[in-house]
C-alpha cells in the first residue's frame, strides 16, 4: 500500500449523515472533545463543497490562531536561514498573514494572481489520481485543520500550516508552480498505478522533501521540510544524495520519521532540467523501464 494513505486521519460519513474524523489514540487532540468536534466540523465542510463555489470558512478558535502566528514567527527565522531565495521571495509576495490563520479562499486570492493556483479543500487523504492530477489545472488541495494547540510544534498530519506555509509560499513561486503543474500533467497521463505511484514519489523527494545547493550552502525547497520547525534543523545531517530520477521513484520512505535519504539538485536549472523535463515527457513505458533499472 502506498504510504501517505497511513499520513491522514480516516474520514467516515456515518448511517445519519454526520462526518467523524477518527484521530489515533496516539493524536495529540484525542482526548480533547471541543477540538475533535471542530475537525469533523472542518472535514463536513471539505466534503459538502463543490468545486468553483467558495470555499467555506473554517471556525478557528483564539488559540488555534495563536498556534498559526507562534509557528509562523519562528518558522520565519528559520527559513531565513535555510530555505532558497525562490521560497523566500515568493513569500515575500504572497504575504499571508501572520497573526491569524487564513481561510483557504483567502490564500487562493492571494495566489491566484501571481500564479494561476487556487486551493480547494480536502477532509483527508485525496486519492493520488485527483490530488496530483488536479495541479495541471492549477489546483491544490489542502486540509483545512489546524494540528492542536497543545504541541504547536509537532503534528502527526498534514495541517493548514504545512499545507499553506509550506506550498502556498511555494506555489507563489511561477518556476515552482511550473513544476507542480509538469507533475499534474504526468500523473494524469500515468496509465498504471505502478507509474503513478512513481511519479508521486519523485514529487514527494523533490516538492516535499527536495533540498538545493545555492550559493554552496545546502537549503530546502520542500514544504515538508519548509513548514516542519524540527525537520528545516536536521536536513543538512542527512544521507544527501544527487537527483536521480529511478531512485527517487523508488526509494522507501516512512511519513512518520523524519526523511533519512533527501535528493540534491545541485541548482534550481538542475532541478528544471532533471525532474521538470521528466514530469513532461514521462510515460508509463519511460517509468517501466527506470522501475528495471533501479532493480536490475
Ligand atoms: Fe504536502
Amino acid at each position: 500500500m502506498f504510504e501517505e494513505a497511513q499520513y491522514f486521519a480516516p474520514v467516515a460519513t456515518k448511517d445519519d449523515g454526520s462526518v467523524v474524523v477518527e484521530l489515533a489514540t496516539s493524536h495529540p487532540g484525542f482526548a480533547d472533545a471541543v477540538y475533535r468536534q471542530r475537525r469533523n466540523a472542518i472535514a463536513a465542510l471539505a466534503l459538502g463543497h463543490t468545486p468553483g463555489d467558495p470555499i467555506p470558512m473554517a471556525e478557528y478558535t483564539d488559540e488555534e490562531h495563536h498556534v498559526w502566528a507562534l509557528v509562523t514567527k519562528e518558522l520565519a527565522v528559520k527559513h531565513q536561514k535555510y530555505a532558497v531565495r525562490e521560497f523566500l521571495d515568493a513569500a515575500k509576495r504572497l504575504g499571508l498573514p501572520e497573526d491569524r490563520i487564513p481561510q483557504l479562499q483567502e490564500v487562493g486570492d492571494l495566489l491566484e494572481p501571481l500564479t494561476g493556483f487556487r486551493y480547494l479543500p480536502a477532509a483527508g487523504l485525496v486519492p493520488l489520481r485527483e490530488f496530483y492530477g488536479v495541479l495541471a489545472d492549477g489546483l491544490f488541495h489542502s486540509t483545512q485543520y489546524i494540528r492542536h494547540h497543545s504541541v504547536p510544534f509537532y503534528t502527526p498530519e498534514p495541517d493548514v500550516i504545512h499545507e499553506v506555509i509550506g506550498h502556498a509560499n511555494t506555489l507563489a513561486s511561477p518556476r515552482f508552480a511550473a513544476l507542480y503543474r509538469a507533475a499534474g500533467r504526468a500523473a494524469r497521463r500515468m496509465e498504471t498505478d505502478e507509474a503513478l505511484e512513481f511519479v508521486s514519489k519523485v514529487f514527494w523527494f523533490t516538492m516535499e522533501f527536495g533540498v538545493m545547493r545555492e550559493d554552496g550552502e545546502l537549503r530546502a525547497y520542500g514544504a515538508g521540510i519548509l513548514s516542519s520547525y524540527g525537520e528545516i534543523e536536521e536536513f543538512r545531517g542527512m544521507d544527501i544524495r544527487p537527483l536521480d530520477l529511478a531512485a527517487m521513484g523508488t526509494t522507501h520512505y516512512d511519513i512518520t520519521k523524519y526523511q533519512e535519504v533527501l535528493f540534491e539538485a545541485a541548482s534550481f536549472d538542475h532541478l528544471e532540467d532533471t525532474v521538470g523535463t521528466f514530469w513532461d515527457t514521462c510515460d508509463d513505458d519511460t517509468i517501466a523501464r527506470l522501475l528495471a533499472t533501479s532493480s536490475a
